[in-house]
């Protein structure tokens, strides 16, 4: 990996906030932390402008009933979203959480989450995306 070194203008003000967060999440450095936010940024570009290989985890909490969880599977059987896993967890007595691990494009996802979201039962529901360069191929070449 080739470093760059670049020079930037920001407000001292916005530069204080950083760095006071740069310190709070234990960065050893302000660079580690611009990389970080860099790679969220243009992460996060990407999703908005949509494409096909997208991943997204969907965490959701909801109060176990018997209605819920057959909406639930329902929507992920008929999504034309990939459904990779579900991780059930059993919060309380009464509460479970699950994390959805979603792939395809944008808009499946989106529908998906959409859908989930809306389902009534469902307390908390939130999508967390993640969009891989489009030369990146999903299921080849990747080495442990
Ligand atoms: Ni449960």
């Amino acid at each position: 990996m080739v470093l760059k070194r670049f020079g930037v203008s920001i407000p001292e003000d916005l530069l204080e906030q950083f760095d006071n967060l740069v310190e709070e999440k234990g960065y050893i450095g302000r660079s580690e932390a611009i990389r970080d936010a860099l790679r969220l940024y243009i992460s996060e570009s990407q999703w908005e402008k949509g494409g096909d290989f997208v991943m997204a985890s969907l965490n959701i909490v909801y109060s176990h009933k018997p209605k819920i969880m057959a909406d639930l599977i329902q929507a992920q059987h008929i999504s034309d979203a990939h459904v990779i896993s579900t991780v059930h967890v059993h919060m309380s007595k009464s509460h479970c959480m699950e994390v959805i691990t979603l792939k395809g494009s944008k808009g499946t996802i989106t529908k998906l989450a959409n859908k989930i979201a809306g389902i009534s039962g469902i307390e908390y529901a939130k999508l967390f995306t993640f969009s891989l360069p489009e030369e990146e191929d999903f299921n080849h070449g990747h080495v442990h």
